[in-house]
């Protein structure tokens, strides 16, 4: 199992975000939180940005839609060129509709729970799936604590994983600093996204091989 870590551009200096990416070279990946007041209380940005930050940066784009219509949206961030697509459960009409559109759009694609959603009514979808996202957070907002109490749910999630062949990416969103991501390593997550633990740091490369060596560390 291959640790990866996803800072989140949320905690980024947004009038400087082509220079925020070239600060984590070491990343695996970009985080892109899309936010639109309604399926989440704030508001971040869209396709336009995901457009421009395509062209600015190598590093592939997780996008995470936290939108109240992924269903209508989702395939355009796939299009933008967006490496990976990530939809929530909560929001979605059409999943594995929508997944599959993802999908034949050349992008991996995601399913995102919230801290209150359980994992198991979609392991019927794991095949429909290369990433699934826990949140462990309310959705929103950066910088929030991280809640132990999704920690179980992580658990379960790996054993449906591991039983469904191993395949799929297990990420966890929210909170995770260089403390906490021992105890999600542990858990079975292996891709991290961090805000405010790589980009409120003074050396958000540093940072980011710190997350690193502490998920490796617990998760072997
Ligand atoms: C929250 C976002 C997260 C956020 C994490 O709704 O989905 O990606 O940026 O920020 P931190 O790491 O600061 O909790
Ligand atoms: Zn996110």
């Amino acid at each position: 199992m291959a640790v990866q870590i996803s800072p989140s551009i949320l905690a980024a200096d947004f009038a400087r975000l082509a220079d925020e990416a070239a600060a984590v070279p070491n990343a695996d990946w970009l985080h892109v939180d899309v936010m639109d007041y309604h399926f989440v209380p704030n508001l971040t940005l869209g396709l336009p940005v995901v457009e421009s930050l395509r062209k600015a940066t190598d590093k592939p784009l997780d996008c995470h839609l936290m939108i109240a219509e992924p269903d209508r949206w989702a395939p355009q961030y796939a299009e933008a060129g967006a490496g990976s697509v990530t939809i929530h459960a909560e929001a979605a009409r059409a999943p594995v509709r929508t997944l599959r559109e993802i999908r034949a759009l050349g992008a991996r694609a995601g399913l995102a729970l919230n801290p209150a959603t359980a994992v198991e009514p979609f392991e019927d979808l794991l095949g429909e799936v290369d990433m699934l996202l826990l949140m462990t957070v309310e959705p929103g907002f950066g910088g929030q604590k991280f809640l132990d109490v999704v920690l179980p749910k992580v658990r379960r999630a790996r054993e449906l994983v591991d039983r469904h062949g191993g395949r799929v990416w297990l990420q966890v969103d929210g909170g995770v600093t260089g403390e906490t991501i021992e105890r999600c390593a542990e858990a079975g997550a292996d891709v991290f996204v961090a805000g405010s633990a790589v980009f409120g740091a003074s050396d958000p490369m540093a940072a980011v091989d710190t997350l690193r060596a502490a998920a490796e560390r617990a998760g072997s």
